[in-house]
């Protein structure tokens, strides 16, 4: 793929149908404020449910802030909101994409930014191989590649969450925190696991007494203690 600006791999030469999914990143700023501040009328009137974008963004950097972590690894890119904001902050961003047109798309929409690499791929496997080959160190991961809501792309099951998790215990040593979003849906959605599959999945991540975990505003959260 000849790519624009951030690096892309797995794609290949294609139509450009969804470009006008590509608004300018100011423009999502603008709605992700406007969707923080919602959410915190919502926490004030005691009815929060989800949080918008921006506010997933600040409890991502929140996280950062707390344990250190340099990378940024997102499960699902969709449009690349989160990518594009998390590439202000992290040293480096990779971010995996199962649909081909939303990989292409956001690839275009974050060429500006050299420190992200889009990947497209299935995250369960593209996620392991890419800490590998990128020797990638003092990583933060984002899950939140599920199928599709509202019309994105499928392939594997609906929300690979737990296989993504077992998988990362491999690369425990490099991982700061683990992120998995859509609390909510787990047990509720269709196809989605149990949210006690969830929890027991974090509860064997964390074992060996290096992690804890919490769910907090609808992310379950994963985080290296402190020494
Ligand atoms: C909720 S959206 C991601 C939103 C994005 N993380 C953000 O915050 O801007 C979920 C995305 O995951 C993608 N997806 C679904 N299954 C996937 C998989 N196995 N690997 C990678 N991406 C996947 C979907 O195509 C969809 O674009």
């Amino acid at each position: 793929m000849g790519c624009i600006g951030a690096h892309a791999i797995g794609l290949e030469r294609g139509s450009d149908r969804l470009i006008s999914l590509n608004e300018p990143l100011l423009y999502r700023d603008l709605k992700g404020i406007a969707g923080y501040v919602l959410d915190l009328l919502d926490i004030g009137r005691m009815r929060f449910c989800n949080p918008h974008a921006l506010t997933k963004f600040f409890i991502i950097n929140s996280l950062r802030q707390r344990t250190g972590a340099r990378t940024f690894i997102e499960a699902g890119t969709n449009k690349g909101t989160t990518a594009a904001r998390c590439a202000r902050v992290f040293e480096r961003v990779v971010t995996v994409e199962l649909d081909a047109d939303l990989a292409r798309t956001s690839t275009r929409f974050l060429r500006n930014r050299s420190n992200v690499l889009v990947v497209c791929g299935d995250a369960l496997s593209v996620i392991p191989r890419v800490i590998e080959s990128q020797r990638l160190d003092r990583i933060l991961v984002f899950l939140d590649a599920h199928a599709p809501l509202w019309g994105t792309a499928n392939g594997g099951p609906p929300e690979p969450a737990l296989d993504e998790l077992n998988r990362l215990a491999d690369y425990k040593d490099r991982i700061c925190g683990v992120i998995v979003d859509d609390f909510r849906n787990f047990g509720a959605a269709p196809g989605f696991p149990s949210r006690s599959c969830l929890v027991s999945a974090a509860e064997a991540f964390c074992a060996d007494g290096d992690f804890t975990f919490n769910v907090h505003l609808d992310q379950l959260i994963i985080e290296r203690k402190r020494p």
